[in-house]
């Protein structure tokens, strides 16, 4: 109550900056940094451990009082900067990642200056927002009439999918009426690959883990389609309701893609929805040589894809695209007192946020827009063959090495290998494989990680990164057996 009575004072406060030419340059010397930054990557180890005088930086309390900028920008230049996670570096092959860039990075400052609400309205940064989505349908070869947004990432991008087709499918008014008024229970498909992300989904959709039925894949890590089609029947025979299938384009463990013809065509004969998580595979679609890969994409009802992945937008960006549009808006759209559209001026225009969960949403289009206005969209398309053939080469190079072994087929641009290690057991070749990993990330030469394909250890590299040149790669494979060779018990 006290600051409610306490007068305005005759000066007031903003955020602005108090000296705009000091401010300027450093402003100035921020952009020459990162440029150096970037420039200089190759230079530095992919992952370096933080001090402990680094990691007590990150402990203080909360700042009370002010301290100019260039001295936090120094801290940020002291304790940030040197300690990235590495996904920029031309040898960093860890999980999935895309490698950012330059002009998306550049974007989201001026995003961010601009400072637009991407929840929608009658201004540029939303009408480039659709224009974004529109060059991701005509991508995937969906229609104009289809819908789509803009989201943080694959996760989202899955859910918002996952969430249409649980509604169309539902046979209830669920939005109205809940998961508890589903007359028989759902079941969504996929194989035993799919991400993660897939489970969060349908256990916030309130469906439950056991709704996401996992049908086994075979030897080359894609759909058992004959298996899948004796669950669905099953299901049916035990009072289940089919719902949806999920295709993977691309699995994390692999890069494995389903079969998606096959996929499409069973999704028809069973009046099933088709999802397809291209998360890493989708925008195979661009690529001159690979693009046959996901030749039947345009087929599915919705599609997930991810520019921070092989577009290399800089973190955040997904795409969620739905055939039937009018099922999208259904999913999401609320009508607030507080957001009725106008005849005209700013509130004239479609509400970007009615097609999916957030509210306020940020400015994500303008890093894809400008990269792909850049470079335009044949070179991202060589860029995603070049990773592809770079794994090739890697397998090949493992294949040659009579201490390597491939653990899983090379589909696209995901290699699993081990260290052969002959002589010792299971667990033992799995530390020492696990030791090599992180030999590797701790001496900064590159960043690896691993996985189980169908009970069995590897190290997995995936390449989904613009940096990587063909001596990166043969630079792991000399520094795997050397290591291999020097831990070997
Ligand atoms: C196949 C697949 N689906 C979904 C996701 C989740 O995407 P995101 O990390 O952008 O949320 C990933 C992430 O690697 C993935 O590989």
């Amino acid at each position: 109550m006290e600051s409610l009575r306490r007068p305005i004072p005759d000066q007031e406060e903003s955020l602005d900056p108090g000296d705009w030419s000091d401010v300027r340059a450093l402003g100035h010397r921020m952009i020459d940094d990162s440029i150096d930054y970037l420039r200089d990557v190759r230079e530095r180890p992919v992952w370096q451990e933080m001090p402990m005088e680094v990691k007590t930086v990150f402990e203080r309390p909360l700042p009370r009082v002010a301290t100019p900028l260039d001295a936090v920008y120094r801290q940020v230049m002291e304790n940030l900067m040197p300690y990235p996670m590495g996904n920029i570096h031309p040898r960093f092959w860890s999980w999935y990642m895309g490698s950012s860039n330059l002009t998306g990075a550049l974007a989201d400052f001026l995003a961010a200056v601009q400072g637009s609400n991407l929840g929608g309205g009658n201004h540029a940064a939303a009408s480039m927002d659709n224009q974004v989505v529109n060059w991701c349908k005509e991508m995937m070869g969906f229609p104009p009439s289809a819908s789509g947004t803009l989201v943080s990432g694959g996760s989202m991008a899955n859910l918002i999918a996952l969430t249409v087709a649980r509604n169309v499918k539902a046979g209830v008014n669920i939005r109205e009426d809940g998961v508890g008024t589903i007359e028989k229970p759902l079941r969504f498909y996929a194989s035993d690959q799919v991400h993660s992300c897939h489970r969060k989904a349908v256990e916030a959709l309130g469906l439950g883990n056991k709704a996401l039925r996992r049908i086994p894949s075979d030897r080359d890590l894609r759909i058992d389609v004959a298996a899948l089609r004796a669950a669905i029947r099953e299901d049916r025979a035990a009072g289940f309701q089919p719902a949806c299938l999920i295709a993977t384009a691309g699995t994390v463990n692999t890069g494995a893609i389903d079969d998606l013809q096959s996929l499409a065509n069973l999704a028809a004969d069973e009046d099933l929805w088709l999802h397809v998580d291209g998360c890493i595979g989708a925008l195979l679609s661009i690529s001159p040589e690979n693009a046959y890969r996901v030749a039947d994409i345009a087929r599915a009802d919705s599609i997930a894809l991810d520019p921070h992945k092989w577009l290399h937008a800089p973190f955040e960006v997904g795409c969620v695209l739905i055939r039937d549009a009018s099922a999208h808006r259904g999913a999401f759209a609320v009508t607030q007192e507080y957001l009725e559209s106008t005849p005209r001026g700013l509130a004239s225009a479609e509400w970007l946020y009615e097609y999916g969960l957030q509210t306020t949403r940020g400015f994500r289009a303008l890093k894809v827009w400008m990269a792909l206005q850049e470079h335009g969209i044949e070179k991202f398309g060589r860029l995603i063959d070049q990773n592809i053939a770079q794994a090739h080469r890697l397998s090949r190079l493992i294949e040659q090495e009579s201490l390597f072994e491939l653990v899983a087929p090379t589909s696209i641009n995901i290699v699993c290998f081990r260290y052969r290690s002959p002589g010792l057991d299971s667990a033992a070749r799995k530390a020492l494989n696990i030791e090599i990993m992180l030999r590797l990330q701790e001496e900064g030469i590159a960043a690896l990680s691993d996985t189980t394909v169908h009970g069995e250890h590897c190290l997995r590299v995936a390449i989904n990164n613009h940096r990587t040149r063909r001596e990166d790669l043969d630079v792991l494979v000399q520094e795997t057996l050397r290591l291999g060779a020097l831990l070997m018990p």
